[in-house]
C-alpha cells in the first residue's frame, strides 16, 4: 500500500470511530420500523446514520461479531449498517430461499444463515460466484485464496450448516438455469460491477423472483442523494445505472440503506 493509501486508510478509520463515539451517545434519530422505510428513501443519509448507530447501540453481540469477523483479515465488503439492512429485511419479509450473485467469502449467505438459525426460519441459501477472484472493469479481487473452501470454512467457524455454492459467473448457462429454476423469496446481487452484466443479471433475477419477494441491488447509489460519509460509498455506474432503469410498474423500491437498494416485485 503507498504511502497515500495508508494515511487515507487510516483518516477513514479515525472518522468512522469518531462517529461510533458521537452516535453511540445519542438517542435514536428515526425509527426504523417496517412504516417509516419511505424515509429512507427521502432522506438515505439520515436514514443511514440511523442504521449505523443501531448497529453499534441495538444489534445483537452475534451479529456484530459477524461483522467484526468479515472485516477482520478483509473477508468481506460492505458497511456495518448493511447488516442492520438484512435484519430489517429478513425480518420484515422472512425468507424460505434466498439467492447471492458474488458470494466473495461468504459474508452475506452466513448472514442469511445465521438469521435463519436465530429466528428459528428455515431458508435454503443459494450462491453464484466464480470462487476465483475475478472481477471487473472496477474491481479486483486477490488470486491467491481457495474462495470456495474458504467460504466453507467461514461458515464452519459460525457452526452454520453449508449453503449450496455454484461455481460459475451469473451468466454462465448453469447459472441462468438455476437462477430460472425457482421463485426465489430473495435475491442479492453483488457480482460483476458492469453494466452490461448486472443488467443480465437484474433481468434473469427480476423474472424468477416471486411476487412480492425482494431483489436488492448493492452499488446501486450514485443517481441517489445518499451523501455517504469518508468511510462509505454511493455505489459504482454499472449497477446505479440499471438502478434508474427498473420498470416501476413491475418493481417497488421500498429500502434504502447507502448503496443498497432494495426492491419488491409487485403483483
Ligand atoms: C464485491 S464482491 C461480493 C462481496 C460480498 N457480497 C460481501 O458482502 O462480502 C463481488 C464478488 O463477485 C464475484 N464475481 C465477479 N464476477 C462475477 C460474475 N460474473 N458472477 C458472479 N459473481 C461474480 C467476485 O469474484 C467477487 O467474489
Amino acid at each position: 500500500m503507498s504511502l497515500t493509501g495508508f494515511l487515507r486508510a487510516r483518516w477513514y478509520q479515525l472518522v468512522r470511530l469518531w462517529t461510533i463515539r458521537k452516535l453511540r451517545r445519542q438517542p435514536s434519530a428515526m425509527s426504523l420500523a417496517r412504516s417509516n422505510w419511505q424515509r429512507s428513501l427521502e432522506d438515505p443519509t439520515g436514514f443511514y446514520f440511523e442504521c449505523f448507530r443501531h448497529f453499534h447501540r441495538e444489534l445483537p453481540v452475534e451479529i456484530r461479531e459477524h461483522r467484526a469477523y468479515f472485516t477482520r483479515e478483509r473477508r468481506g465488503f460492505g458497511e456495518d449498517a448493511f447488516h442492520v439492512m438484512w435484519q430489517l429485511l429478513l425480518q420484515e419479509f422472512r425468507p424460505g430461499n434466498f439467492l447471492e450473485i458474488g458470494v466473495f467469502r461468504g459474508q452475506v449467505i452466513s448472514l442469511v444463515t445465521l438469521w435463519s438459525r436465530r429466528a428459528g426460519v428455515p431458508c435454503e441459501v443459494w450462491g453464484i460466484s466464480p470462487f476465483s477472484g475475478s472481477g471487473d472493469s472496477t474491481s479486483s479481487y486477490r488470486r491467491d485464496l481457495d474462495y470456495y473452501r474458504d467460504t466453507l470454512q467461514n461458515f464452519d467457524h459460525f457452526g452454520l450448516p453449508h449453503p449450496r455454492l455454484l461455481r460459475a459467473g451469473s451468466t454462465d448457462r448453469e447459472a441462468v438455469e438455476l437462477i430460472g429454476s425457482r421463485s426465489w423469496d430473495m435475491i442479492y446481487i453483488d457480482g460483476n460491477h458492469d453494466y452490461e452484466v448486472v443488467q443480465q443479471d437484474w433481468d434473469a433475477c427480476s423474472n424468477s423472483i416471486k411476487s412480492g419477494g425482494i431483489i436488492v441491488l448493492d452499488d446501486a447509489g450514485l443517481t441517489t442523494n445518499f451523501q455517504p460519509p469518508v468511510f462509505a460509498t454511493a455505489g459504482i455506474e454499472g449497477p446505479s445505472r440499471v438502478a434508474g432503469e427498473i420498470d416501476r410498474a413491475r418493481f417497488r423500491e421500498v429500502l434504502q440503506v447507502g448503496h443498497n437498494r432494495a426492491f419488491q416485485k409487485i403483483g
